[in-house]
C-alpha cells in the first residue's frame, strides 16, 4: 500500500510539473529530462514505479513468483533516486534532502545487515562457510528462508 501512495505522490507531482509548470509543452518535457539531470533522474524514478504499480497486486505477485520478488527490488534504485533527484533540485539549504538521505542510508543499512549479517552470524555459530549458509539458508526457489 506504500508503495501505491508513493506512486499515487509522484503521478499528482509529474501532473503538477506537466500542466501548470509545462502547460502540456511536450517538447520542453523532453528538453527538460534531457538536459537538466536532476529532472533525468525523477523521471527515471518514475517510470521505474511504474511496473511496480501495476504488478502489486496479489494475483501479480503469484504469477510472478520469485520474478515478482527481483523486479521489486527496483524499489532500492527508485529510492536512492528519489533522494537524488531531491538533492539536486535544492539550491541552497540542502538539510531537508540530507535528512532523507540519512533515513535512506539508514534502512538500507539495516536491509544489508538484515540479509548477510544474519546468514554469517548462522554460519559462525554452526562452522558453516559464508557460501555454504547461503545456500543453506536459501529454498528450491532461490529464496532465502525466513528464520
Ligand atoms: C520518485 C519520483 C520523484 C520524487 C520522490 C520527487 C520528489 C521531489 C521533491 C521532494 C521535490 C522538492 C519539493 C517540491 O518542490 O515538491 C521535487 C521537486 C521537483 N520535482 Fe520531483 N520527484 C519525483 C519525480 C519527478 C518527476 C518525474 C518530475 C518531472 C519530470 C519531477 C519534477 C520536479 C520539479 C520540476 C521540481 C522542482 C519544483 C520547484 O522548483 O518548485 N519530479 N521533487
Amino acid at each position: 500500500m506504500l508503495g501505491l501512495f508513493a506512486f499515487a505522490y509522484v503521478t499528482l507531482h509529474f501532473l503538477n510539473y506537466l500542466v501548470l509548470d509545462q502547460t502540456f509543452d511536450i517538447a520542453g518535457i523532453i528538453e527538460d529530462i534531457v538536459e537538466r539531470p536532476f529532472i533525468t533522474i525523477g523521471f527515471s524514478a518514475l517510470l521505474m514505479l511504474i511496473p511496480l504499480a501495476i504488478t502489486s497486486t496479489n494475483g501479480w505477485r503469484r504469477k510472478l513468483g520469485l520474478r515478482w520478488r527481483i523486479l521489486h527490488r527496483l524499489v532500492y534504485v527508485i529510492g536512492i533516486f528519489a533522494c537524488w533527484h531531491f538533492y539536486w533540485q535544492v539550491k541552497k539549504d540542502i538539510s531537508e534532502p540530507m535528512i532523507y538521505i540519512g533515513i535512506l542510508t539508514l534502512l538500507l543499512g539495516l536491509r544489508l545487515w538484515k540479509r548477510y549479517g544474519r546468514i554469517r552470524v548462522i554460519a559462525k555459530s554452526s562452522g558453516s562457510s559464508d557460501d555454504e549458509m547461503v545456500r543453506q539458508t536459501k529454498g528450491p526457489d532461490g529464496n532465502l528462508l525466513k528464520s
